[in-house]
């Protein structure tokens, strides 16, 4: 079992490069599931989600050839099998996505219950429209989703709620449908934007990914034969802005596109930050204490619900008392009891969480309750006087490439140590 041990406080100085998006690169991978053919994904995020994906395509007859330890070639034209592995798919939340796929490449599909982050309830009820409206006959039973069609073909479908994994998954199912398909109120994530241009560079006909409304016209085959390259991370290079402010330091963050930052960047000046915009990278500074402020997590281009954790750790020592809502996801406050343990003053209720700002934290052991409830902890510790040690650091492993050796790049005094279990 390996844990984190962290020895603050540090402000973290120097430069950091962005991997490839982690929730980009599980909506491709499965998605080259849809070609007939070849095709090479650079800048893949080296993290376990995209580990036991490339596992699963492999269980499901796919050929992958790692060149690099971000480059893979997939060779998809022998596909024998419509049966994700139940163990490997119940372990995370992006595994819906061979629903889509194989719904859409083979007209059957059958997928364990998604597991993934605890963040409270989260329902496919959007997901199984989509693919009804479709054609498909969805049945939930004995922990699996099946999902059987004769055809599948285009329609109108309007989102009940904005859903990333529900857009996505109506796109993946659409792409090779009879006909034109339209996904209003869609969700505007880069990451569906990235998946889409990955679609057409292999032969799709998507238009409109971005806004909230996507059309899709079916096309009769994906042939592949093309090179794609992962969008840089938005969460990640997220991480390490809020980690620049928290620690009072100053980062370049290198290989990331602004523009998906906007509302972090406006977060940041506003309480009393620096951002400057190189057009592919950027740098944050903080020289004093954060004042106080006021967010609310949104889809995007609102502030990210997975970058609220991150922001909780800059609000616990910010000047005066801040609020943080949580609109996506009901149980997204469980690290607020960690920060508490290293002296922070929140209260959590609900969804909203107040933090009356201390001055600074104490070093603590704390559990990381989710992936970046982890990211969250890490920043926390490097802030924190004396000894953190961050525990189930595997949620961070899931998502987060190199996470101790560039935080360490950055001058923080953090090891990953192998604790032994007695028997
Ligand atoms: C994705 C991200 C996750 C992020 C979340 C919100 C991936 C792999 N994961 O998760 O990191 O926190 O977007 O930005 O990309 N909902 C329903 N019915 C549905 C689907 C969703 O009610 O069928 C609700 C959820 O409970 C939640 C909200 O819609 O309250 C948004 O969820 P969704 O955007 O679907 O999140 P994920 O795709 O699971």
């Amino acid at each position: 079992m390996d844990k984190l041990v962290i020895h603050g406080p540090t402000k973290l100085k120097g430069e950091v490069t962005i991997s490839g998006a982690k929730n980009a690169a599980v909506a491709i991978l499965p998605a080259a599931l849809l070609i007939n053919g070849v095709c090479r994904i650079e800048n893949l995020p080296n993290i376990s989600d995209v580990k036991m994906y490339c596992k699963i395509l492999q269980e499901l007859g796919a050929k992958i050839t790692w060149i690099t330890e971000n480059e893979i070639e997939i060779d998809t034209r022998d596909l024998s099998c419509t049966q994700a592995p139940l163990e490997m798919t119940s372990k995370f939340r992006a595994s819906y996505y061979l629903l889509g796929v194989l719904l859409g490449r083979c007209g059957t599909a059958e997928v364990g219950l998604p597991g993934g982050c605890n963040l409270g309830a989260r329902p496919i009820d959007q997901h199984i429209k989509a693919f009804e409206a479709l054609g498909a006959k969805v049945d939930i039973a004995q922990g699996k989703i099946t999902a059987k069609a004769k055809k599948l073909v285009g329609t109108s479908i309007y989102m009940d709620i904005v859903s990333v994994g529900a857009t996505i998954n109506a796109v993946l199912a659409a792409v090779l449908a009879d006909g034109t398909t339209t996904i209003d109120n869609a969700a505007k994530e880069p990451h569906i934007v990235d998946l889409a241009n990955f679609l057409n560079t292999m032969g799709a006909d998507i238009r409109g990914a971005g806004t909230d409304v996507i059309k899709i016209n079916g096309v009769k085959e994906l042939r592949g034969n093309a090179t794609y390259s992962v969008v840089p991370d938005q969460i990640e290079a997220g991480t390490f802005m809020l980690a620049a402010v928290a620690s009072r330091g100053n980062i370049l963050i290198k290989n990331c596109i602004p523009e998906h930052l906007d509302c972090i960047t406006a977060k940041i000046l506003e309480i009393g930050g620096t951002v400057e915009d190189y057009g592919d990278s950027i740098r944050v500074s903080m020289n004093k204490r954060p004042n106080k402020a006021t967010v609310k997590t949104l889809p995007y281009p609102g502030f990210p619900t997975d970058l609220q954790p991150q922001m909780g750790v800059v609000l616990a020592t910010a000047d005066g008392t801040s609020t943080l809502h949580e609109s996506i996801w009901e149980s997204r406050f469980q690290y607020t009891f960690e920060l508490n343990k290293m002296g922070a003053k929140i209260t959590a209720q609900g969804k909203s969480a107040v933090f009356e700002g201390v001055k600074e934290l104490t070093g603590s052991p704390v559990y990381a309750t989710d992936l970046r409830a982890g990211a969250a902890l890490i920043i926390a510790g490097t802030i924190a006087n004396g000894e953190t040690q961050l525990y189930n650091i595997e949620h961070i492993d899931r998502g987060y490439e190199n996470i101790e050796e560039k935080f360490r790049n950055l001058g923080a005094n953090i090891q990953r140590v192998t604790e032994q279990i007695e028997m």
